[in-house]
């Protein structure tokens, strides 16, 4: 099959582009600002150049984890957030399956109000920041106006990455330089690992899975806990984590707190070892 992969250059892109050539699938992968070798220049919100690419490319499949995905520039920019996180993919998705592709879309837990985490896909979302609004918005889009979509949930996503995107990259830069690291202890979530994500999204999308799908760690704890285990995993003393709390920040964008996905479909279950190398 042929994939164009809008956002190779992020986090998630860079694992799903090597998984999908380890395949042996045809891809594409396109970057924004950060510019990569082999891929293509490509701003979604311009519609010229992603019909340009797409009547070039004809894809099977338009896997779309581009998006801003900072929360508190998106809660301050609400305008940007928008044109990034909602009319652009929505352009994306329309011209893709207009030419018969299947969209993957990229969503995440913050489509939730974290007053009850873990959440199911069954569960009705409630958004308390304008990033997580943008998100769900454009999940209902796909749902109700792009047949076939798949819209992948995951949470907390961190990788082996030399790249400051990477969470567990940066606190391993502060712990090289000897500096203590902040962590909050209220927000609960479900880590997941980019390599286990990418293998059981290639799952699903073989499976022809269509919908809300959760794909996340198998492990549920708070920041404070990620994050000494990263310490502990990389050799360094876990008393440079400091306990804090999520108001000690005051960050424009509220966080859920109790918050954290798990999947009603059991087969899509990441288990160590077996979907993803353990990093911690
Ligand atoms: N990171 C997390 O913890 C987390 C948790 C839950 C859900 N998610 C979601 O999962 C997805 C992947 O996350 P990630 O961590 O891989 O994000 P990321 O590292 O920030 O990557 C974002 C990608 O989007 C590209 N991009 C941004 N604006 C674009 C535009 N206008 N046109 C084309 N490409 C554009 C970026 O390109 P350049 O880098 O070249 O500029 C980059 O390749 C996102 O949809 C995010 O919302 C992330």
């Amino acid at each position: 099959m042929k994939h164009v992969i809008i956002g190779a250059s992020g986090q998630v892109g860079t694992y799903l582009y090597q998984k999908l050539g380890q395949v042996g699938e045809d891809v594409t992968g396109t970057y924004y600002r950060h510019p990569q070798t082999g891929y293509k220049a490509l701003d979604m919100s311009d519609t010229e150049a992603v019909e340009s690419l797409l009547s070039a490319i004809k894809p099977d499949v338009v896997w779309i984890p581009a998006a801003m995905a900072n929360v508190d520039f998106c809660e301050e920019n609400p305008e940007l957030s928008y044109e990034h996180n909602v009319r652009a993919p929505q352009i994306v998705a329309e011209l893709a399956s207009k030419q018969g592709a299947r969209i993957v879309f990229f969503s995440t837990d913050y489509v939730f109000d974290g007053m009850n985490g873990p959440y199911q896909e069954k569960d009705p979302v409630h958004p308390i920041m304008v990033y997580g609004q943008h998100k769900a918005e454009m999940e209902q889009y796909l749902l109700t106006q792009v047949p076939h979509s798949l819209v992948i949930r995951p949470a907390w996503i961190y990788s082996r990455d030399d790249n400051p995107r990477n969470f567990v990259y940066r606190v391993l830069s502060e712990l090289k330089r000897g500096h203590a690291v902040k962590a909050v202890t209220d927000q609960w979530n479900t880590p997941t690992p980019s390599d286990g994500l990418v293998n059981m999204a290639w799952k699903a999308l073989q499976d022809e899975f269509e919908g809300i799908l959760h794909i996340v760690g198998p492990e549920r704890l708070t920041r404070y806990e990620l994050t000494k285990r990263i310490a502990k995993a990389f050799g360094y003393a876990v008393d440079l984590v400091e306990p804090v709390t999520t108001e000690s920040f005051h960050l424009p964008a509220k966080r859920p707190l109790n918050g954290g996905l798990k999947t009603q479909h059991s087969s899509y279950r990441l288990v160590a070892g077996r979907d993803f190398e353990p990093l911690f």
